[in-house]
């Protein structure tokens, strides 16, 4: 294939990640996305521990394998920011913003955990959205950005934001392989229209720090919004 190939290299604990790691390096792969799907329901784990936990793999795949290693960081963290740099300083070549960790659903009457599979929306693009355009410019990592892709419009809003690479999985469940062309092309008219002959022309222009008023990032704007609505 002519595109670069990355492998997924998900897991919950701190065991294997270094032989697959060097497995998946061996078998070809141009990088690596490590996915670490572990949720902390254990209560004396500290979030300093858990934080730790990420930094070690970050460290141990870097130190096994040559090739660029990304992180698929999740939302929970207090201060993303902070966990973001340090993933960088323990090695990460990039950041992939966020990982949308599978919840499951009830059923009221039948008392069960439901197992469903529920497609992200539009909407959902809001945090990273907003990560990615708090990141842009401090970190000398790449940032993908990840969850709520349905279409140009939203990998349009990421690029503005300073993502380097849009990422989508439910829109393609939803349309099928063939639908990344549409996205392509109509990525391609709005650049078009826009007088933007490449990515670079706008990539970053609606970050915190590229925009006017930094402020339009934070809490004020609750107030602005429901004055306006008055
Ligand atoms: C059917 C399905 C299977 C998925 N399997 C994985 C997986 O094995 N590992 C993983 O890291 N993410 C997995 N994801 C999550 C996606 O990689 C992605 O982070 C998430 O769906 C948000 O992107 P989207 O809004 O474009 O769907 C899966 C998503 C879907 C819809």
């Amino acid at each position: 294939m002519d595109i670069p190939i990355i492998g997924s290299l998900n897991g919950i604990t701190s065991e294997g990640w270094i032989e697959y790691a060097q497995q998946m390096e061996q078998a070809g792969a141009d990088g690596i996305e490590i996915n670490v799907f572990y949720i902390p329901a254990d209560l004396r784990l500290t979030s300093e521990e858990v934080e730790q936990r990420y930094l070690d793999i970050i460290r141990t795949v870097k130190q096994t394998v040559k090739i660029p290693v990304a992180v698929k960081l999740n939302p929970y963290f207090s201060a993303i920011g902070n966990m973001a740099m340090r993933m960088e300083d323990a090695g990460a070549d990039a950041l992939v913003l966020f990982n949308r960790f599978y919840q499951p659903d009830f059923d009221i009457y039948g008392l069960k955990v439901l197992p469903n599979l529920h497609y992200s929306e539009s909407n959902e693009i809001r945090l990273p959205l907003l990560w990615i355009a708090v990141l842009y410019g401090q970190l000398k990592t790449s940032l993908a950005a990840t969850t709520g892709v349905q279409g140009a419009r939203e990998v349009i809003k990421y690029l503005l934001a300073g993502a380097d690479v849009a990422m989508t999985a439910s829109a393609l469940y939803k349309h099928g392989i063939g639908y990344l062309r549409t996205i392509n092309s109509e990525l391609e008219a709005w650049m078009f229209n826009m007088g933007f002959n490449s990515i670079d022309a706008f990539k970053g222009a609606m970050s915190q720090r590229n925009i006017s008023d930094p402020t339009a990032y934070e809490r004020a704007n609750y107030i602005r919004i429901l004055e306006n609505a008055k």
